[in-house]
């Protein structure tokens, strides 16, 4: 399959992460140039060292910090990757200044990278694909995800919405929605027999997804493979929503 995105520069956020640094790593290997994005500079520059992407710190809950970090960097293509998890909660006892939060970094947070990425791709002309990072918990009610759900259902409409106003310039917009990952976002939770066990029973595959198996359908969806997809969030989620 020819992915066409050698020498194609694609801005990853939350490339500090478990399934930002397996997406930074799988670009690499396809030829990209890779500006890896997060707060955390120490791990930047230990993932710059391993493979050799250039590195943009930058707050996704600042629309000071991403207009300005975004101002001169020509892309082709973004990861929105960056995200937090929120807590665990019903709507009765949520508390709302976690909710905020996570609407702040997940939702708002994609949309000034979209907001800002989006601009300088058009003028460049050259077309291009942005790929955000949902969660199966936008497509089914799970217990205790009131706020995280919110925001990934949030940047689930920003995808379908940015796919209809980008179309024009040749720019796709998809969204990849994984079942749980145990990097430390959900292994706290999910990791505990009691909580993980009935997920993972109801699941046709029976296991939870990896670093890889999210990297690759980003990839995928970033690539010219995938040329006339757009507008879509794809479940990496073992089946788990189709049953
Ligand atoms: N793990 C899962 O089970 C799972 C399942 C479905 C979807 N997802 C989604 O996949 C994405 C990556 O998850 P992960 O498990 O790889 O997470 P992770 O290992 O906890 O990494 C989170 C990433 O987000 C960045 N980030 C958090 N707040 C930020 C902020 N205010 N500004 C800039 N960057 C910020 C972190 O960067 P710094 O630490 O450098 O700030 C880090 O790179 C998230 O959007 C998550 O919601 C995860």
């Amino acid at each position: 399959m020819e992915t066409g995105l050698k020498g194609r520069s694609i801005l990853v956020t939350g490339a500090t992460g478990g399934i930002g640094a397996a997406t930074v790593r799988l670009l690499i290997k396809e030829g990209a140039n890779v500006i890896a994005s997060g707060r955390d500079e120490a791990k930047l520059s230990d993932l710059a060292s391993e493979v050799g992407c250039e590195t943009l710190p930058f707050d996704l809950t600042s629309e000071d910090e991403v207009k300005s970090a975004l101002a001169d960097v020509a892309l082709y293509g973004v990861v929105n990757c960056g995200g937090w998890g929120g807590e665990i909660a019903t709507p009765m006892e949520t508390d709302t200044a976690v909710f905020d939060k996570v609407i702040d970094i997940n939702a708002r947070g994609t949309l000034l990278v979209t907001k800002y990425a989006a601009q300088s791709m058009i003028a460049a002309g050259h077309g291009g694909a942005i790929v955000n990072v949902s969660s199966q918990a936008s497509l089914v009610g799970l217990a205790g995800h009131i706020s995280y759900a919110s925001s990934k259902g949030a940047v689930d409409a920003m995808t379908r919405v940015s796919a209809l106003e980008l179309g024009k310039h040749n720019i796709r917009v998809n969204a990849v929605n994984p079942t749980v990952v145990m990097t430390p976002m959900s292994e706290w939770y999910w990791g505990r027999k009691e909580i993980g066990g009935p997920l993972l029973e109801a699941m046709p595959l029976h296991r939870w997804a990896t670093e890889e198996d999210c990297a690759a359908p980003i990839v995928f969806l970033l690539s010219d493979a995938a040329s006339m997809i757009s507008g879509v969030c794809l479940p990496i989620d073992g089946g788990f929503t189709a049953v």
